[in-house]
């Protein structure tokens, strides 16, 4: 099991000083740090249609990206370029551990293990993310620059790569396996490789409101929500025509604003819209598919294991309902479900005593194991 070490400071002191406020590096954070996939193995996974990867290198002095699958690497030459395969943690059960140290950040907040697989003085180039990441440093060397937050210009350096204009470096630092440099968002940043490296990067998206506000109106229309129409009765004589005056444009926020006051919809919503993977899952459905009572006995044996990416919420309000959110589904199962719900949603691996009181609750039998004949959850042995 990985454990993160922080020797410099305690958790609480990187959350209230550094968490989405300013990158520092943590100096052995992984202790005797070892690869968690190896490279002939990560090499593999971007040759696969379902798994989401890049190459980015540079040809006569101009960048260049390739999004995979990939044939063969063949043709690149042993220096000056870089490997990028994103949500290794849904394909790799050794990969997705490394989620586990950062279990002090809600689950929601997580977005996936990207790992990069560089020759020497390989990398992406300087740029921008949107989001806050710890770069793990696995084998081999890494230089890492990251700047202040700013005004920084940003271009396409090709049509796939935003890069940012050259930055002063507050931080210019050699990675060492088992080091970790956190950045959050904003902070433009460039790691050059330099020897033949892996590294580890857990991300944490946070949504913007459009992109939440889209959802939640994709949302509505789905659920064939929100179509009352605005009424105004008792409207007094309206002077100027073209006017929208400062009571119909307070009803018009009204109007709006209850759907967002509704709770109960944008619990729903949220839970819906935040337990969605981005990525495809690797859902391995079982040939030989499970009877509920064979799943019951087996889960006596040995606890049932998350499919590595799966997202599983509940909130406070639906939690007391015994309703959770699983990969962009709402499923209630009713008040006495409530501890099998939340051990389901807070546990990559739960066993038949977290579990029964959902037991003997015949739809929470039937969904689980809906989920585990379609591989959302599996046994080990
Ligand atoms: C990399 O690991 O090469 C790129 C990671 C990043 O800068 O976001
Ligand atoms: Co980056």
């Amino acid at each position: 099991m990985l454990t993160l070490s922080l020797s410099d400071f305690t958790l609480e002191h990187f959350m209230q000083h550094y968490w989405q406020q300013k990158p520092v590096v943590i100096r052995q954070g992984f202790k005797q740090f070892k690869d968690l996939i190896s490279p002939e193995e990560l090499a593999g996974l971007a040759c696969e249609s379902d798994v989401e990867s890049r190459l980015v290198y540079k040809k006569r002095g101009k960048w260049q990206a390739e999004s995979g699958p990939f044939e063969s690497y063949d043709h690149l030459g042993k220096a000056g370029w870089s490997l990028i395969v994103q949500a290794v943690n849904h394909w790799s059960p050794e990969v997705a551990e490394l989620v586990k140290p950062f279990d002090f950040l809600p689950k929601w907040r997580l977005d996936d293990v990207m790992i990069s697989y560089s020759t020497p003085k390989g990398g992406v180039g300087p740029h921008i993310d949107l989001y806050d990441v710890f770069i793990c440093q696995g084998s081999g060397r890494r230089q890492w620059r990251v700047g202040d937050k700013g005004n920084h210009r940003q271009f396409a350096a090709h049509a796939a790569l935003l890069h940012v204009d050259p930055f002063e470096a507050m931080i210019d630092v050699e990675l060492l396996p088992g080091d970790i440099l956190y950045i959050p968002p904003g902070f433009p940043h460039e790691g050059v490789s330099l020897e033949t490296s892996m590294s580890f990067s857990v991300g944490f998206r946070a949504k913007s409101a459009c992109d939440m506000l889209s959802g939640l109106a994709d949302y509505v229309i789905d659920k064939e929500l929100g179509s009352n129409l605005l009424s105004d009765p008792g409207r007094p004589i309206h002077k100027n025509q073209g006017q929208i005056n400062a009571s119909d444009f307070a009803l018009i926020k009204a109007h709006l604003r209850s759907i967002l006051d509704d709770d109960t919809l944008l619990a729903d919503f949220a839970g819906s819209f935040l337990s969605r993977t981005k990525c495809q899952l690797d859902l391995q459905a079982l040939d030989e598919p499970l009877e509920a009572a064979e799943l019951i006995d087996t889960l006596q044996q040995q606890p049932l294991v998350r499919t590595g990416g799966l997202r599983c919420f509940y909130l406070d309000e639906t939690l007391s309902k015994g309703v959770c959110y699983i990969d962009g589904e709402r499923h209630a199962f009713g008040a006495k479900a409530k501890a099998a719900v939340r051990a389901l949603c807070d546990h990559d691996r739960v066993s038949h005593t977290q579990l029964r009181g959902g037991l003997k609750i015949p739809e929470f039998v039937a969904a689980l194991t809906h989920w585990v004949n379609a591989g959302y959850w599996y046994f080990e042995n």
